[in-house]
């Protein structure tokens, strides 16, 4: 018998997005096979494309348990993976989540589906409690940075982290969830 598959938490025009399972793991891969220049990024070179399965399966801030972790998968119609989003609940003060990943295949980005997923994502976070959202972003991903900036994240601190074989220095931000 198939297991059940998880339930849906939200969905942005066609696409669902659910808790990834150990089921997903191939289709987390192959996302991670196209989204290599990402994962090089942060963690350098050769990039592992099996690391988005660690992001979203296992990987933890210090001190937290899975019990806290949301690794969510962004599924088109079909049931094809599209993108990834970490959260962890509590992280690093209760009432505030931790963002560690967001990023969606090449072919989807630049089309409003980062905001929009953004947009579904606070609302989700809202109904779980949570006040405000707090991220980090490399350096190195001044992209990333500035549609951070757009999504009304603010700077907190710089922090200089080494993942892999890679050192790089981390722009921390945070912006509030409540509403204004
Ligand atoms: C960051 C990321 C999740 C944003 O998602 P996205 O769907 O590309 O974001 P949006 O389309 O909403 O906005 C991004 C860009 O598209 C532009 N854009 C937004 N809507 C658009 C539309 N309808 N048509 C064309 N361009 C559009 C924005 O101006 C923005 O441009 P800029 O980055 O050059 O300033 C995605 O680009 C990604 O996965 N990047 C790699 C991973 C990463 O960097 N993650 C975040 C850091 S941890």
């Amino acid at each position: 018998m198939m297991a059940p598959r998880e339930e849906t938490l939200f969905e942005v025009e066609a696409y669902r997005v659910r808790r990834i399972s150990r089921e997903d793991a191939p289709l987390v891969r192959k996302l991670g096979e196209r989204c290599l220049e990402h994962i090089e990024l942060h963690y350098g070179s050769p990039p592992d494309p099996q690391q988005l399965v660690h992001d979203l399966l296992t990987d933890l801030p210090p001190g937290k348990t899975l019990a806290d972790k949301f690794g969510l998968g962004v599924h088109e119609g079909g049931g094809w993976l599209v993108g990834g989003i970490d959260v962890v609940r509590d992280y690093p003060e209760p009432g505030e989540w931790y963002l560690g990943l967001l990023v969606l295949d090449p072919r989807h980005r630049a089309r409003g589906l980062g905001t929009k997923l953004m947009a579904e994502l606070v609302h989700w976070l809202r109904g779980q409690g949570a006040r405000s959202l707090r991220l980090a972003v490399s350096e190195h991903n001044e992209s990333g940075r500035r549609f951070w900036e757009r999504q009304g994240f603010e700077p907190v601190k710089q922090v200089i982290a080494e993942f892999g074989n890679k050192q790089s220095v981390f722009h921390v931000m945070r912006r509030t969830l409540e509403e204004r």
